[in-house]
């Protein structure tokens, strides 16, 4: 894709990866994009770089509206290969560049590059870059996601370059969200903004509160927001914001996810009971069986979702290691304001089940318990257990919704 002027003389000089389905091991099936931004001022300047294999991308669309030796100054807000991996390529154009960067960033690029040629500012929250007409404004996000993290706003055109936060894992042809959505849907750009948020910053919603907290507290008009991935928030930027700050609060839709995985067909079967009894009590119901959904996916319905149940046959007296996976995974994004449960089938000893609800506690979930248990394979009068399960289950996620209604 070609350079696109966001704003006056400020370019997208990104790439688009149609072709990524393995992200770091979150499954992408629409592709990624890898964005920076070229400033053509009185003092060139690029913020970020991209993924190391689109290096000679982001060079040639350097090339299209400048010769990218004049380059003087290389803004690096995150270290993370997708961005950074890129850095030692574009600094063989420009050796005599300075790159403005944080303290944690610059000793993690330490860690990838030899850095010992390069010029570096290190810079900290409130500190400026003037390029000439424009001033570029430093804002520190460490631990969104990366200790190294941080933002760049240009108040003169009221941009803010926010690195991946705001973005989304979409190849797309469109740079903004209101171009985008002339082709697909709202809905479309709106599941790519709640997976992302779910897979990468799902643990770091009081962090991103507060970070934006004090961007209204900097008083920065924000007209706006370019993210590192996917479309750039032009149309509706306040839209994303309040998106975020809702997700950080935990929001979900009253629904129920049902995540489970099965051996030969009996925790299965009981999935059939349960979503009619949680369906009989008006509540939105979807079914996911991991090995045939991408774990990222899940994580995305659970998140959607203000209730889940979780299923899994007994294996070795232990969770299946399918379930055992995410409930692990999970445990790392720190979800909160869930209400969870579990069930699963059994041959002999059992363990499954209360594998889980120890996993649940890990959390700090709302639990119902016990969960149910099968023998072998669910009976006519074990179906009926799992339908009346189901109904208790969705009564209490509403009654447990309503607190954040
Ligand atoms: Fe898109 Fe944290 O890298």
């Amino acid at each position: 894709m070609k350079a696109t002027e966001i704003k006056p003389d400020i370019y997208w000089v990104g790439a688009v990866d149609w072709a990524v389905r393995d992200f770091h091991g979150y499954v992408t099936p629409k592709g990624t994009t890898y964005n920076n931004y070229l400033i053509l001022d009185k003092q060139i300047t690029l913020v970020d770089t991209v993924k190391h294999n689109f290096a000679q991308v982001t060079i040639d669309n350097i090339r299209a509206v400048t010769d990218p030796s004049k380059i003087v100054n290389l803004v690096i807000n995150h270290i993370e290969p997708d961005h950074a991996s890129g850095i030692d390529k574009v600094m063989s154009l420009i050796p005599d560049a300075t790159i403005y960067i944080t303290d944690k960033g610059k000793k993690g690029l330490d860690r990838h590059f030899d850095t010992s040629g390069w010029k570096f500012k290190i810079v900290k929250t409130g500190d400026t870059l003037t390029t000439g007409k424009y001033s570029l404004l430093f804002l520190e996000t460490p631990m969104l996601h990366w200790p190294d993290s941080m933002m760049t706003y240009i108040k003169e055109v009221k941009l803010l370059i926010s690195q991946d936060a705001f973005g989304q894992h979409i190849a797309t042809a469109s740079r903004f969200d209101d171009e985008f959505t002339k082709c697909a849907s709202h809905a479309e750009l709106s599941d790519a903004v709640l997976d992302y948020y779910a897979n990468i910053l799902m643990p770091f919603g009081t962090l991103i509160k507060s970070k934006i907290a004090e961007i209204h507290k900097l008083g920065l008009d924000i007209d706006m927001i370019a993210p590192d991935h996917g479309i750039i928030w032009r149309g509706d930027p306040g839209g994303i914001i309040q998106r975020y700050l809702d997700m950080a609060d935990g929001k979900a839709d009253l629904s129920i996810a049902i995540i489970y995985d099965t051996m030969w067909h009996s925790t299965e079967l009981m999935t059939l009971p349960l979503a009619k009894g949680i369906k009989d009590e008006g509540v939105d119901c979807k079914v996911i069986k991991l090995r045939s959904t991408p774990m990222s996916v899940a994580i995305k319905e659970f998140w959607r979702s203000r209730g889940c149940l979780i299923g899994s046959p007994t294996l070795n007296n232990i969770m299946y290691p399918s379930i055992a996976e995410i409930l692990s995974h999970l445990g790392g994004l720190r979800p909160k304001n869930r209400i969870v449960g579990a069930f699963g089938s059994y041959g002999w000893g059992g363990g499954a089940v209360k594998g889980a609800y120890e996993e649940f506690k890990k959390m700090k979930l709302e639990i119902v318990e016990p969960g149910i248990q099968v023998k072998y394979k669910p009976s006519p009068e074990d179906n009926d257990m799992c339908y009346e399960f189901g109904r208790d289950f969705a009564r209490k996620t509403k009654e447990y919704h309503a607190n954040y209604s």
